[in-house]
């Protein structure tokens, strides 16, 4: 299965055998051109990013590294290769070949799956449109570059699909992906987080850190699809999906490391004296961060959730890895987890499993964050400073699920009351007003190649075994 890199839309999926979807899809192009000029990264259009495109589809060396403008990426639609005899191997339909077509019963479901994921795409492009004139190294900016250009490939992949097998109300939400705006008060993105507009880096960073790894999760879950196309765009989008979770969880870590570094310059360790971005304010963001990126996952306890399994739409993560998952229909297991009642006892509930599936996921989501966490204090103690990072618990500040409007602390011990919690909220657990401004007024434009702002300390290698110092990106 090669790839066809000189068609107009680059594919692996035999495009020119279709001449209407080539021609929808090709009249799908334009219009995303004008989209990406009039909402994707603002300026830098005309520079040279050192930017990696895929050039086939095998298991490592698919990309390809050059200096490209971003408008001239080749954007286009790479599924993973299939071996043309899986079968189903959860759910109620085990056994049965998976489908290449969307099976009628379940139409309605998988077009929602496929138009809530492919709306994040753009809306995060959107989102990070000004970063660049603030990027604190040109080895950052195309960091930046690099995740804004897949996600505009996440969308195409996505939009094939929809083209593909939705017909004319595919097509129709393919244009509609389009219109949608971040933060648009008429015309908003799906999900509420993809709303938010983001002004600095530390955001980006916990961005890619905590709401991109939702996106890996959702995608592997959707990559055990039975609705095979689906599957397979899903897998290899995940390929794309690591460096951006990469560029989040060093982004986080270079920070955590020079913020070290400077507490050492002032004798009360007050790091704002020296323009860096202190630890309690790290500690804010990821709060923030983690809690509102819970809320992507959706009820810990869902009818969707269980549909979904049930009819094989969607599956656990690695759902294949029966030493994790042994039981491949979920039935006969329950899920239990804890809350309180009306008089504030705490009680233990259990569901079945399958009304559990976006708990499932989500825990396996935790326990990444941890790993990540757990990195970053390593770097504290390395540092030999004796501050720690915590992660809050699943039922802190969320606004979605079994534990929506709960009054939590983050270590998940007690509940506050009203007054108190919005007092914590406003004072303590989040960025302030202040703080927001202080890491605003850090977000200068580094761009001479090698040097780095001084709030965050350089990556241990480049890209692609390319210097620091490489000119990443070359301004025109
Ligand atoms: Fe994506
Ligand atoms: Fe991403």
């Amino acid at each position: 299965m090669s790839i066809d890199l000189n068609a107009k839309i680059p594919n692996n999926v035999n495009l020119h055998e279709d001449k209407k979807l080539q021609r929808a899809l090709e009249h799908w192009l334009p219009n995303y051109l004008s989209w990406w000029d009039e909402v994707g990264p603002e300026g830098f259009q005309t520079s040279d990013i050192y930017l990696r495109t895929a050039v086939s589809v095998d298991s490592g060396g698919w990309a390809h590294f050059d200096h490209v403008k971003m408008p001239d990426y080749r954007w286009g639609i790479f599924l993973t290769p299939n071996d043309g005899n899986k079968t189903i191997q959860y759910g109620d339909h085990i056994g049965e070949k998976v489908w290449n077509d969307v099976p009628g019963e379940y139409r309605k479901e998988l077009r929602r799956l496929i138009v809530t994921q492919a709306d994040t795409e753009p809306a995060s492009v959107e989102q990070q449109r000004l970063l660049g004139q603030t990027a604190p190294s040109l080895y950052d900016m195309r960091n930046l570059f690099q995740v804004n250009v897949e996600e505009g490939r996440h969308l195409w992949a996505m939009v094939y699909v929809l083209h593909k097998h939705f017909g004319k109300d595919g097509r129709e939400e393919a244009e509609e992906l389009l219109t949608r705006r971040s933060g648009h008060v008429d015309h908003p993105r799906i999900l509420q987080t993809f709303n938010n507009p983001m002004t600095n880096w530390l955001d980006f960073f916990c961005f890619t850190m905590f709401t991109d790894r939702d996106g890996k999760y959702q995608l592997g879950a959707l990559a055990e699809s039975a609705f095979d196309p689906l599957a397979r765009s899903c897998q290899f989008m995940l390929t794309e999906e690591a460096h951006h979770l990469f560029v989040g969880e060093t982004g986080i870590r270079r920070i955590v490391k020079r913020t070290c570094e400077l507490m050492k310059e002032v004798p009360d360790g007050d790091v704002t004296k020296v323009g860096g971005i202190p630890l309690e304010v790290l500690q804010k963001h990821i709060n923030h961060w983690f809690s509102s990126s819970m809320d992507l996952f959706g009820g810990e306890n869902s009818s969707n959730a269980a549909t979904y399994f049930s009819s094989a739409l969607k599956g656990r993560f690695n759902e294949n890895d029966r030493k994790r998952h042994p039981n491949a229909t979920a039935l006969e297991e329950d899920y239990s987890y804890t809350t309180v009642d009306e008089k504030g006892y705490v009680k233990t509930v259990n569901i079945p499993l399958r009304r559990a599936m976006n708990a499932v996921l989500l825990d396996d989501y935790v326990t990444d964050c941890t790993r990540a966490l757990d990195k970053w204090n390593r770097t504290l103690e390395k540092a030999g400073v004796d501050y720690r990072f915590y992660l809050p618990t699943t039922k802190f500040h969320r606004n979605v699920g079994i534990y929506a409007g709960q009054n939590y602390t983050p270590d998940g011990t007690q509940i506050l009351s009203d007054a108190e919690y919005k007092r914590h909220c406003e004072e303590v657990w989040f960025p302030t007003k202040e703080d927001k401004e202080y890491i605003d007024s850090l977000m200068v434009s580094v761009t001479e190649p090698g040097k780095f702002a001084n709030w965050i300390a350089p990556p241990t290698r480049g890209i692609n075994a390319q210097p620091l110092d490489f000119e990443y990106v070359k301004f025109h």
